[in-house]
């Protein structure tokens, strides 16, 4: 039986939504995305490298130089981003329940000791479109905290599988990662955590 859903500060956390087997899909549908699209670490608008190393899937991928945060339409490959799996959009679809595809699929990838700080994500045009994220491999210790800049703030582990809604009046409420639980999971054969996250940008 699924595990029930956890509402936390506004966002919806469907605990174990995908069970092992639809893990290790997912895991292999992402695989031919990351050949075509290699993961990269990008650097904040102040120069500071991410520890996060990231790359996407769809119309849109998101990425961020010293002119700061934006989707462009290729990786820094020159390539266009390949397209969303089938897998990813029938989670966005079965969760949000919405017919309209996302238009970027981030992928990050949280190797040992990366980390992701508190943020808003506020650089899509239309905020009544939620932004769905999708777990896998090791464990991420993730914050929830307010639509304005600091305050209390609440957590929760993230375990592979789990799925997290996070729209409607929660949609520009503050998150991040603190830190991964490295070999917590055996899911990706070199370890390491990703978090898929399927945004409507346009
Ligand atoms: C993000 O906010 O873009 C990623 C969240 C996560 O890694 O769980
Ligand atoms: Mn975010």
């Amino acid at each position: 039986m699924p595990a029930p859903t956890l509402r936390l500060r506004g966002f919806d956390i469907h605990k174990q939504y995908l069970d092992p087997a639809a893990q290790k899909a997912l895991i292999d549908a992402l695989r031919p995305v990351l050949k075509a699209a290699p993961l990269f670490s990008p650097t904040t608008r102040f120069g500071k490298q991410m520890s996060v190393r990231m790359t996407s899937a769809g119309k849109y991928g998101w990425y961020s130089d010293a002119r700061g945060y934006r989707y462009e339409s290729h990786h820094p490959n020159g390539q266009p981003w390949p397209a969303i799996p089938d897998p990813v959009l029938a989670i966005w679809h079965d969760v949000t329940g919405h017919d309209r595809t996302p238009d970027c699929c981030l992928i990050n990838y949280y190797g040992d000791g990366a980390r992701m700080g508190m943020h808003q994500d506020r650089d899509e045009a239309d905020f009544t479109w939620p932004v769905l994220s999708v777990s896998l491999g090791d464990d991420g210790l993730f914050r929830i905290g307010n639509e304005e800049r600091g305050g209390k703030t609440e957590s929760i582990w993230l375990e592979s599988g789990d799925v997290v809604l996070m729209g409607g009046a929660a949609r520009l409420i503050h998150h991040g990662v603190d830190r991964i639980r490295a070999g917590s999971s055996r899911l990706l054969p070199k370890g390491g955590r990703i978090n898929l996250t399927c945004r409507v940008v346009d």
